[in-house]
């Protein structure tokens, strides 16, 4: 029978202490009521000894994500008193507050951390749930460095703070040291104890990824028992990270006969919340990271876009609806097959061509492909009709004459009026613009959307570097939204600036395709 597990994210704690991924106080309270859409049965909200701004955040969070009772709102404290205040004044503004309390438990922690012996160290922890228990009924505590202590010693812990009234019981991989055979073992022990101390609490884990594992342990434990799994979005967190909320999900959607488990995530907000977190946290993603990353879904490669073509799930395990993005990308490369690129004609409406005349505008899509990177479908127009000019063929059409190209730009950056000139052509007509900006980015696009006359609004604009040194190529990707819809397109160039503007183009031209042409 299917298990509901429970899902803690720690996103706005251990996620938080990635250096320079601090978040303002706006930005935290945003973040929290996104994971409260995603369906996070449990927010760790922070660590509110550690400063004012902190504890303000958590009460925050408390008092107004925290108001209804499907969501518990936690806090980190360490095993003394002052830090165990702070949590309580802060979480208990929320309908079902927890006071989570976290001590090491293995010998490195207990004799070098804490210079102490294992009875003093024991001692502690349980006078801190007592304490902590005198002020909330739900108490989780963490055994840290569990994955690397004395075995005996640590269930004497657990036994011990069970007793004295801790709800729920954390099994931290504090430094990634555990593997996920090893780990699920661990766990299945511990849960067979605990269920025959007290079935009421909840076993939980906590597991970092210094090797990579953290997914896999975090998926063994729920296989061997553990009631509760702690995560981040996008696996941000400490060091290498934490085990990474949409893919443990995702696994165990996805393998449900594996895991006979279920979580409450909503897994349509996967992708809102990834993004909101990566942009507050100004913490890119990985572009081939599992589930979140900008490649998890496009598929490039001629074999497998014919595999797709022909059956999706000859090369997809995952439907990108299930995690909130559009459906699946077959992004045109120069590694694209006849069959995606055929497909693509089709879709434009070119579904008439012999077979002589797609071979040859297939040489000559390959050769813009080589050149451009990714081929978009306005690209496609262009392809088809300057192929029809030089066969003569009649086209009476001429859509390629609706789209923007670059002609010239002259951006001007300053401390006081960042400017912009640009030069544009569609079809015949020559088209310029100037604009001021708040910067040369917000300038050029200004003047690049007065030519435009389209009522675009820039959502995201990021920019990489795809290459070092002084020939370094930058990437630049943007998303536009238009009548509601979003448009997402990019463009690379030695010139950060022409980059810029060509994604924006490119992406204008994305709109053109979807709703202004004459054939639409
Ligand atoms: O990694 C760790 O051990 C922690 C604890 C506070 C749970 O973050
Ligand atoms: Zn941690």
């Amino acid at each position: 029978m299917s298990r509901k597990i429970w899902v803690f994210d720690t996103t706005l704690r251990d996620g938080e202490q990635v250096p320079g991924a601090k978040l303002n106080q706006y930005e935290k309270l945003e973040v929290a009521y996104q994971l409260k859409k995603l369906g996070v049965d449990i927010i760790e909200a922070g660590f509110p000894s550690s400063s004012a701004g902190d504890f303000n955040a958590v009460k925050e969070i408390a008092n107004k994500v925290g108001n209804t009772d499907d969501i518990m709102i936690t806090a980190l404290a360490r095993a003394v008193k002052s830090d165990i205040d702070a949590v309580y004044n802060s979480v208990k503004y929320a309908e079902k507050p927890l006071i989570h309390i976290v001590l090491g438990t293995s010998d490195i922690h207990v004799e070098k951390k804490f210079g102490k012996s294992k009875n003093q160290i024991l001692d502690i922890g349980v006078e801190a749930v007592r304490y902590a228990k005198s002020l909330l009924p739900n108490v989780q505590y963490s055994t840290e460095d569990a994955s690397r202590s004395d075995f005996e010693y640590l269930w004497k812990t657990i036994e011990a703070v069970v007793k004295a009234g801790a709800t729920m019981i954390n099994v931290p991989d504090t430094v990634g040291f555990a593997e996920p055979e090893e780990f699920g073992e661990l766990i299945f022990k511990l849960n067979d104890r605990l269920k025959n101390l007290n079935d009421q609490v909840l076993l939980s884990v906590h597991c970092h990824n210094d090797l990579g594992m953290a997914t896999a342990n975090t998926l063994a434990a729920i296989k061997y028992g553990a009631d509760k799994v702690e995560c981040t979005i996008n696996g941000i967190g400490e060091r290498a990270g934490n085990a990474a909320l949409e893919e443990v999900v995702m696994a165990m959607n996805t393998r449900s006969s594996v895991y006979q488990a279920y979580t409450d995530i909503h897994t349509k907000e996967i992708m809102n919340t990834s993004r909101m977190v990566s942009n507050f946290m100004g913490l890119d993603v990985q572009v081939n990271k599992a589930i979140t990353g900008e490649n998890a879904f496009a598929h490039s490669s001629g074999i497998h876009q014919d595999g797709l073509l022909k059956s999706r799930d000859a090369y997809e395990i995952i439907s990108p609806l299930e995690v909130g993005l559009d459906d699946m990308e077959l992004v045109l490369t120069a590694r694209s097959g006849r069959h995606a690129v055929k497909n693509a004609l089709t879709k434009l409406g070119f579904d008439r061509l012999t077979d002589e005349q797609f071979e040859e505008i297939f040489a000559d899509f390959l050769e813009m492909a080589d050149e451009k990177k990714e081929v978009y479908n306005h690209d496609l127009f262009i392809i088809v009709e300057n192929y029809f000019t030089e066969k003569n063929i009649p086209n009476q059409a001429h859509v390629s004459d609706n789209f923007f190209e670059l002609m010239d730009l002259q951006v001007i950056s300053n401390t006081s009026f960042p400017s912009a000139s640009v030069k544009m052509k569609k079809g015949n007509q020559i088209l310029e613009g100037s604009a001021v900006g708040s910067g040369p980015i917000d300038a050029l696009y200004s003047a690049i959307m007065d030519i435009s006359q389209l009522d675009i609004h820039l959502l995201e604009y990021n920019i990489s570097s795809v290459s070092r040194g002084k020939e370094a190529v930058g990437k630049v990707k943007i998303q536009i939204e238009f009548r509601g819809e979003k448009y997402t397109a990019k463009a690379t160039d030695t010139d950060i600036m022409k980059a810029s503007a060509w994604a924006f183009i490119n992406a204008i031209n994305n709109v053109v395709v979807e709703h202004l042409l004459p054939v639409n």
